[in-house]
């Protein structure tokens, strides 16, 4: 048997490398436990990685031979290539992903991956994974983020001239276009994308090296590991290295934000395509039949995307909690990280899939739109506007068009009619009615961020270059 070799598997590693210090095997049931091995395998990927540059600090000094260094890449390349064709197989004894890895390599290469875990301790190691399983989330989600983002300006950019009425307390406001209304939702998707770009950028700090807790006797390179991995630098603190899960936090404030966000669209959407509305019909094959009610076709998908945004809020609280009472430095609570973020966040990705999918396919009923945006009273504040022109103070002109609005309601006649009279009245030779065309409330609103026809343009102009901008940035944490 080899120096240092285990006599209790001949010369194998045992399977629980931590088990020295204990007598006797474990209980089943704590390994049944305390396992988060299946959950893991999302991590495989990044902990081979993380094991190739750590191989790699290992032989640059000089604490395993040239050969080792070998062996050791060549099983790790050996375990990537079954995990990504699906045959790597933890064993239920393993406990984590950490330790299957470990297990299978020393199946395949024997002595020298005794020597991998030389100067390092899950510790360092699980907060290296999540960190790289972050980033690689963060540019999925905005990937994601940027379909959705490309359906809603290719919708926004055919609708420039479809008016549409804003809402404010759910009762119509003033009129809008639906390309504004569109980019709205353009506009909190941009926030988000720059938020997991911001946080994509802060994951990548590399703990290796901080070992459990208070780094290591071994001169081991912390900036090279870091540059091999592609990250930033190494991490400042060793204590904060093993136990900081902030960027972990900061993913799933990202994904429920997202979520808030596509919840509110369905929200318009599910409004816009009741009967009382009746601003889309939904598309057939994104939508669901009644098993009782033949006449039905519900927005099953939308309801799910709305009702679905409760998990990565409730993963967000749920990490919050895992996290809120703990001393420094590791703590195993912080194993629960992977619970609350893996299917939180795969939730929101579906959902960005899914929403993007019907939107580009709903069709807008441009016709009863124009109808609910065409009621003059939606322009009563343009009245009030056009007063102040004339020298009265905004207060008067509010009252005065206001006594308008309730005496045409009163009296049962249009707004015009009421409004053509009473101009005379107040010594007006112009006729008025020309001001409550939303085409011409809109043709004056043309600061930027109004929907005014040449703001709007400028707006879809930059939708189209962020969209560009933020393909890229994709494209180069990819390629
Ligand atoms: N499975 C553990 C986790 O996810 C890995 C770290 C275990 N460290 C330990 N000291 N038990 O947090």
């Amino acid at each position: 048997m080899p120096p240092g070799a285990d006599p209790r598997t001949g010369g194998r590693v045992h399977p629980k490398a931590w088990s020295g210090r204990l007598q006797g095997p474990t209980d089943p049931l704590l390994e049944r436990y305390s396992t988060s091995v299946q959950e893991d395998l999302a991590l495989a990927e990044f902990d081979i990685r993380g094991s190739e540059a750590h191989a790699g600090r290992l032989v640059r000094a000089g604490l395993i031979r040239p050969g080792d260094h070998r062996q050791l890449l060549a099983g790790l390349e050996q375990i990537a290539s079954e995990v990504r064709s699906g045959t790597f197989e933890p064993r239920p004894e393993d406990e984590d992903i950490h330790m299957a890895v470990e297990r299978r390599l020393a199946e395949l290469i024997g002595e020298p991956a005794l020597r991998l875990h030389t100067g390092r301790s899950r510790n360092d190691q699980v907060a290296l994974d999540l960190r790289l399983w972050t980033r690689a989330a963060a540019v999925r989600l905005s990937q994601g983020v940027l379909g959705l983002e490309g359906v809603l300006l290719r919708r926004a950019r055919r609708e420039r001239e479809t008016l549409l009425p804003g809402y404010t307390h759910l009762q119509r406001a003033q009129p809008v276009t639906l390309a504004h209304h569109l980019l709205a939702y353009f506009e909190m998707l941009e926030r988000d994308r720059e938020r997991l770009q911001e946080l994509h950028r802060r994951a990548g700090l590399s703990p290796l090296g901080a070992g459990a807790l208070a780094g290591s006797t071994l001169p081991l390179d912390r900036r090279h590991a870091a540059r091999e991995l592609g990250l930033l630098a190494p991490t400042a603190n060793s204590l904060d290295s093993v136990s900081d899960r902030d960027f972990a936090l900061e993913l799933l404030f990202a994904s429920a934000l997202i979520a808030v966000h596509l919840s509110r669209l369905a929200e318009d959407l599910i409004l816009w395509s009741t009967a009382e509305f009746g601003f889309l019909e939904l598309p057939d094959r994104w939508s669901t039949g009644s098993s009782l009610m033949p006449q039905k076709k519900n927005p099953d998908l939308l309801e799910l995307v709305r009702g679905r945004a409760a998990r990565p809020v409730a993963a967000l609280l749920g990490l919050l909690m895992v996290l809120k009472g703990l001393p420094l430095s590791y703590n195993r609570d912080l194993q629960e990280d992977k619970s609350h973020l893996f299917p939180a966040v795969a939730s929101v990705e579906a959902s960005l899939e899914a929403l993007a999918g019907m939107l580009a396919e709903v069709s807008f009923n441009r016709q009863r739109m124009a109808e609910a945006a065409s009621d003059p009273v939606l322009l009563a504040t343009d009245l009030a506007e056009r007063l102040v022109h004339e020298g009265v103070p905004f207060r008067r002109a509010h009252e005065l068009v206001g006594g308008l609005v309730s005496r045409a309601e009163g009296e049962g006649r249009g707004l015009e009619l009421v409004l053509r009279e009473s101009w005379r009245e107040m010594g007006f030779a112009d006729d008025p009615t020309g001001l409550l065309d939303p085409r011409t409330s809109l043709a004056a609103r043309e600061q930027p961020g109004a929907p005014g026809p040449v703001a709007q343009s400028a707006a879809l102009r930059q939708a189209a270059a962020q969209l560009r901008r933020g393909r890229a940035w994709v494209r180069r944490q990819t390629g």
